[in-house]
């Protein structure tokens, strides 16, 4: 469905769930792809799985909340690919806990992965981009550069035990907006994309997390990782050019509901 040949792309957290998903979409499209995760052994051995394939993808494992790291895998994109074209700031963890009792340690983890990560990859992303356009090495609208951030839906509705997240998850949306007024001038787009319930490798530890959204869902299912991946595929496609700045929610219509899970 989508041709991305000659095109390079970032993306964080990309070890497993949704991010690998993403990263493998992109390869079978013809990106070439720098794959981030902090779990060295998921970045290189799907890096690897990908080669063996016949696409270009480098590792740089490390924390993408992490100016050094973040820094890394834009220089990683434009010396060993030539360009960046695509950065998806995927990277985010969910920390469960009460509201009134929430550790601060928690609270600053949770800002330092899901925020200051998505803030400063985007902002290293679009200075290497704009340089790019500068430098004419290729511009134009579909093609100067597109941030993708991921959200969630409890960054639009209530779920219970997940207040700092929900915050964090809120300001992601808002940044798109920032992000999609601010670098428009430069023919950069930013969009986030609000899953809601997403069966990946972490969510299902839960056994009953499919019959449990099953239920919750208008569509009668949880989305796959590749559901989220293909949305995220469209926002960077040349389909997407004149969308800038918004969310595009992914979750089989949980939020025309929004019922809460009960456990
Ligand atoms: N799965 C869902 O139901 C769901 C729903 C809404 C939003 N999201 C969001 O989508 C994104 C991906 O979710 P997922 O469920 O696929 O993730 P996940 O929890 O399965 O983690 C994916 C990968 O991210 C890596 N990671 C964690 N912290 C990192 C860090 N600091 N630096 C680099 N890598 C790191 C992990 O090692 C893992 O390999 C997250 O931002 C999450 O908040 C997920």
């Amino acid at each position: 469905m989508f041709d991305f040949k000659q095109r390079v792309a970032v993306v964080t957290g990309a070890g497993t769930g949704i991010g690998e998903a993403i990263v493998r979409q992109l390869a079978q499209a013809g990106a070439c792809v720098v794959v981030n995760d902090v779990n060295a052994d998921l970045a290189t051995g799907l890096c690897q799985a990908l080669r063996d394939d016949g696409a270009a993808a480098i590792a740089v494992p490390g924390d993408s909340s992490d100016l050094d790291v973040i820094n890394s895998m834009i220089k990683a994109a434009t010396g060993e690919f030539g360009r960046l074209d695509f950065a998806v700031a995927n990277a985010g963890i969910t920390t469960f806990g009460k509201f009134i009792d929430y550790p601060i340690e928690d609270f600053q983890r949770l800002v330092d992965v899901n925020l200051r990560g998505t803030f400063f990859l985007a902002q290293s992303a679009a200075r290497a981009m704009i340089a790019q356009n500068a430098a004419s090495v290729d511009s134009g609208a579909t093609s100067a550069g597109r941030l993708v951030l991921m959200s969630s839906v409890t960054g639009l509705q209530y779920h219970p035990d997940l207040a700092a997240y929900a915050m964090s998850k809120a300001a992601i949306r808002m940044l798109a907006k920032s992000l999609g007024a601010e670098l428009g001038a430069h023919g950069i787009t930013c969009n986030a994309i609000a899953p809601g319930a997403t069966s990946t490798e972490r969510t299902l530890a839960d056994e009953d997390y499919e019959a449990t959204w099953r239920e919750l869902t208008p569509t009668g299912r949880a989305s796959t990782p590749n559901d989220i991946a293909g949305t995220a595929m469209f926002l960077l496609s040349p389909a997407a050019a004149q969308i800038t700045g918004q969310t595009l929610v992914v979750d089989g219509g949980w939020t025309c509901v929004s019922p809460p899970p009960t456990t």
